[in-house]
């Protein structure tokens, strides 16, 4: 049987599945309380920086993959004024669930929710402008065939765009950061969570995730053109784009 990586731990490929999602749906009602003190708030910041480089348009669709409590679906939306067709996918029903209850505060009743694997994705080729991925293609088992996916549901033209943890290259700021990942982001998981575990996972699947460079080789594997990467605060978090021509 193949193994993979779940954290530093190897376990059996197809037992990482239910392990990440254990994860979130151990987290899913503090997801996004959690989001705010692990980034110091930076999470906004890099998900408003998505949507600048997007310049979503009222005309386009979007997908949001691995799109949890709908934080970029939520964007794009109010990007465009309310009127884009937006669609959610996550594999998770918790975190869906707790989007859905956002939305209904929000009064968005035009999003759609589905559930569904990265790797399988329940859509027809061709079919969206913009695909997007927060924070959500390390968590997923096998990386290339998502991004197969993401290539398969876009449209000839259409926009691949991944917002997630990256490497630091400053050794001695990897360092510092290092050690606010391993000591502290555990500490705070298990005091607002109750669940250390989850977020020791969270922190060890930054650290296995491909490297800036290697990600965009996988991206042109995947089929991808004008393969990009903008690193944002000195790495701690890339957005890798491409093109499907
Ligand atoms: C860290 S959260 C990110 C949520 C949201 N994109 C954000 O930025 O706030 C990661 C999400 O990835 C989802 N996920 C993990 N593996 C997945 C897969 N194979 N397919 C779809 N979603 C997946 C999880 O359920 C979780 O909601």
């Amino acid at each position: 049987m193949s193994q993979t990586d779940f954290g530093y731990k190897k376990v059996e490929t197809q037992e990482k599945e239910t392990l990440v999602q254990n994860v979130f749906t151990s987290v899913a009602s503090k997801y996004d309380v959690m989001n705010d003190m692990m980034s110091l708030g930076m999470h906004r910041l890099w998900k408003k920086s998505l949507i600048d480089q997007i310049r979503p348009k009222q005309t386009q669709s979007f997908l949001d993959v691995a799109g949890g409590t709908g934080d970029i679906a939520f964007k794009i939306y109010d990007e465009t004024s309310q009127k884009s067709d937006i669609t959610v996918c996550d594999l998770n029903q918790g975190m869906l669930e707790e989007g859905k209850r956002r939305a209904l505060e929000k009064k968005y009743s035009n999003i759609k929710w589905q559930q569904g694997n990265a790797q399988n994705l329940p859509f027809n080729n061709n079919q969206f402008d913009v695909y997007t991925i927060a924070f959500g293609l390390r968590n997923v088992t096998d990386i290339d065939l998502a991004l197969r996916e993401a290539y398969r549901v876009l449209k000839p033209g259409g926009k691949y765009f991944c917002l997630e943890f990256s490497k630091i290259p400053n050794a001695p700021l990897s360092k510092v950061y290092d050690i606010y990942s391993f000591e502290i982001i555990p500490l705070i998981g298990e005091k607002i969570t109750g669940d250390r575990e989850a977020y020791q996972y969270l922190v060890e699947s930054i650290r296995k995730f491909p490297k800036q460079k290697e990600l965009c080789t996988k991206l042109q594997t995947a089929g991808f053109e004008n393969v990009k990467y903008r690193n944002m605060t000195a790495g701690i978090v890339a957005i890798h784009s491409g093109i499907k021509i």
